[in-house]
């Protein structure tokens, strides 16, 4: 079922795939700007912290929106690792439902070709459900995991409870769609591990949740000092099981440079013009400057020739 491969993807002559997107905009997912900004942050100030790497880990990556913006934070020796069930069947009929119905033309090669387009090299990728991650991905080494797989409640609690294992100390964990009316159950999950579990939010964004099984306190005091300055993001704090949860709304978020293509977009050639028969240029000239009785007769003449 699950297979693990790092190939590049070009066509057989090494040639770039012609489907890949020349632009990040051209990238189908679901990865708000707004979502780009905070993701930019924590993965900013983690790699300006030499002292401590980890690893990238993803479960869910669809066509690459998010993975694509994720591989540009990998530092040298690090790894960023994707599991994704892509054109693989899934294991129980909600989960296959679930995917019939949200990305029915999801393939593991369009993913590929799209990752290809922004980065010299894949992921590692796990093409198997989430719930091998905690078995395939080395215990404790991730800095930063994105939970964005199943939408289902016993789903979502295995990648919990996965992410608890790989994450490395003080590891950003960030759940999508914690809160949405069409997937109840990663609310049901995620909200768990809060209240009754060791999982402490650090922010909320409308759709993710950023969490920590470590210390939120470092986290959100760094991140409430850079809040400050940013006019685009507004923010308040909620007290949540006796524990400080900073809210984070969107008000015209100014995204990070996007990821860029390795191979800029063929530029457009111009327009073709009118089609000039050769010494169409001297025909005219002639017939403006010469007597009419002059050029009835070269016509003339050039019709007999013809
Ligand atoms: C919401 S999409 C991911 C979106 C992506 N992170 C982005 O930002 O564009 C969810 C993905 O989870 C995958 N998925 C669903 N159930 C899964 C499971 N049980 N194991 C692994 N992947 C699963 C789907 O194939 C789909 O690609």
């Amino acid at each position: 079922m699950s297979q693990v491969s790092q190939a590049p993807v070009t066509t057989p002559d090494g040639v770039a795939d012609p489907t890949a997107p020349t632009a990040y905009s051209e990238v189908k997912g679901w990865f708000s700007t707004y979502d780009q900004v905070l993701f930019d942050w924590f993965l900013g100030r983690q790699n300006d912290d030499a002292e401590k790497p980890g690893d990238l880990l993803e479960l869910g990556a669809f066509l690459g929106k998010s993975a694509i913006f994720l591989g540009r934070y990998l530092r040298p020796g690090e790894e960023l690792t994707v599991c994704d069930l892509f054109d693989s069947p899934a294991v129980d009929d909600s989960n296959l439902e679930e995917n019939r119905s949200s990305y029915p033309t999801l393939t593991r090669r369009g993913f590929e070709v799209n990752y290809m387009a922004f980065h010299a090299a894949l992921p590692t990728v796990i093409q198997a459900p989430t719930s091998v991650v905690a078995e395939r991905v080395r215990p404790g080494s991730c800095r930063f995991i994105h939970v964005d797989a199943s939408h289902l409640f016993e789903h979502v609690v295995t990648d919990i409870a996965s992410s608890r294992i790989v994450g490395a100390p003080g590891a950003v964990v960030v759940f999508d769609d914690y809160r949405s009316e069409h997937c109840p159950g990663v609310a049901a999950a995620v909200w768990s591990a809060v209240v009754t579990g060791e999982l402490r939010p650090i922010c909320v964004s409308a759709s993710k949740l950023y969490a920590t099984w470590g210390d939120p306190a470092p986290h959100q005091a760094e991140l409430l000092a850079w809040l400050e300055g940013r006019a685009d993001l507004w923010h308040g704090i909620d007290t949540i099981a006796g524990r400080p949860l900073v809210r984070i709304g969107n008000q015209g978020a100014v995204p990070p440079e996007p990821p860029q293509p390795l191979r800029p977009a063929p530029v457009a050639a111009p327009a073709p013009g009118p089609v000039r028969r050769p010494g169409a240029r001297w025909r005219r000239l002639a017939k403006d400057l010469l007597p009419p009785v002059v050029t009835r007769r070269i016509v003339a003449a050039r019709r007999r020739r013809h």
